[in-house]
């Protein structure tokens, strides 16, 4: 087990009517929120009118940043930062799911800084400081709702990159499982398979291995997504399990699930971001496609050791094989393509894909060549 620190300072208050707090939280932080939210579930579903009664209950004026896609841009993240300065916002209220909180994040780092947004992204400069952050989380899946990172495309280069930092921590995240309830299933499918992935990026890439304790985490964390998935798909309306499936992801990418690990690679995710970014699919449906392709690779490269222990301890697998079959059935169970065929993405592409995902792995040095990454994706074919 390696040496680490541990840090964390969101607060994160769940549970029903947990939205209704978020008006005196971010009270704390100013007087003038921009709120930041997508496409309009939150109309529908009474997110929308939950988070603005609070902010209004708490004497909070709001000028709204509507129209977050799923993948979010770099052109939007802007007029959003011109709104957010123009209007003198003190704190930002991301109301959403990953899309909308990474969108939130990056205006609350923008509207700190006279340059380009985009600066964070592309590794022109860093984060130091960024408005105060408050998130109603809609979509269990991307943690960022208890992380510091987000991620943004710029549609213009095909760039979909990561910023971060520790003043992107949201100050409070409130986290209703009841506001997950509308998620149609496709949408809940695609965010196991991400929750999933966060974990496995850094049990499978650590250095060092020998770690009870974080692979045991690991282990529980990864039966419980499944578990909670599989009510879910049955039933919609089951609370306890969307609960479940909503800590589950929050806790999958909050930095408790990789400490000791030492240095670890987010590989799959470098792939995916280059189909999310090229072909504007969902994120965890690229990840459905990367994994199993990257799980053979793992094999071959790495040996069976810590997929048969995955195997054996998460889905009772008999070896490394069985593990990944394992893997892609599950996937195939939420509903997401284990093909890139599957995703009318043709072969032809590979080289394209591949030189697109070298970007983010020259950004993050991660050791691998654009041969290595054709290889993998050859085998998702
Ligand atoms: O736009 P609206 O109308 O809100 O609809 C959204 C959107 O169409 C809908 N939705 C969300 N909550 C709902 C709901 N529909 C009904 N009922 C609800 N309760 O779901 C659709 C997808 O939303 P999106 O926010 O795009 O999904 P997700 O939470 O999976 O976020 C994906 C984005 O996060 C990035 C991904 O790359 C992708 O861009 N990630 C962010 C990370 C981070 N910040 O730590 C890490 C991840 O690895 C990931 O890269
Ligand atoms: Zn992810």
């Amino acid at each position: 087990m390696q040496n680490f620190n541990f840090s964390n300072p969101v607060k994160i208050i769940f549970g029903r009517d947990a939205i209704s707090k978020i008006g005196p939280e971010a009270a704390k932080a100013g007087k003038k929120a921009l709120l930041v939210y997508g496409g309009g579930s939150i109309k529908k579903n009474g997110v929308y009118a939950a988070v603005t009664k609070t902010l209004a209950d708490s004497g909070i004026a709001v000028v709204e940043h509507p129209g977050v896609k799923p993948n979010p841009v770099i052109a939007h993240v802007r007029e959003g930062v011109k709104k957010a300065k123009a209007e003198n916002c003190t704190l930002i209220v991301a109301a959403g799911g990953g899309s909308v909180i990474d969108t939130g994040k990056a205006i609350a780092a923008g509207a700190n800084y006279d340059g380009d947004t985009w600066d964070f992204f592309c590794g022109k400069a860093a984060v130091r400081t960024a408005l105060p952050l408050f998130t109603a989380l809609t979509l269990p899946a991307t943690g960022s709702e208890m992380n510091s990172g987000c991620v943004v495309t710029n549609e213009e280069t095909k760039q979909k990159y990561a910023a971060g930092g520790p003043a992107l921590f949201p100050r409070v995240s409130v986290l209703d499982p009841a506001a997950t309830l509308t998620l149609p299933a496709r949408q809940a499918g695609y965010g196991a398979v991400d929750a999933l992935a966060h974990i496995i990026e850094g049990y499978f890439t650590a250095q060092d291995a020998d770690n009870i304790v974080t692979d045991e985490i690991v282990h529980a964390l990864a039966r419980s997504i499944i578990a909670s998935t599989r009510r879910i798909l049955k039933d919609p309306e089951d609370y306890d399990a969307r609960a479940s499936m909503m800590w589950s992801a929050t806790l999958a990418l909050n930095g408790l699930p990789v400490c000791g690990y030492g240095e670890i690679q987010f590989i799959n995710h470098a792939i995916e971001h280059a189909l999310s970014a090229i072909y504007d699919i969902a994120h965890g449906a690229g990840l459905a496609i990367v994994m199993p392709a990257w799980f053979k690779h793992h094999l071959r490269t790495a040996g069976p050791a810590r997929l048969e222990k995955f195997g054996a301890a998460v889905f009772g697998a008999g070896g490394a094989q069985e593990a990944i079959t394992a893997f892609e059935t599950f996937f195939k169970e939420a509903g997401a393509p284990v093909r890139l065929s599957e995703a009318a993405i043709p072969a032809a592409d590979i080289p394209r894909i591949a030189e697109n995902a070298m970007g983010l792995i020259r950004l993050w040095s991660l050791p691998h060549q654009q041969r290595e990454i054709e290889e993998i994706l050859a085998r998702a074919v």
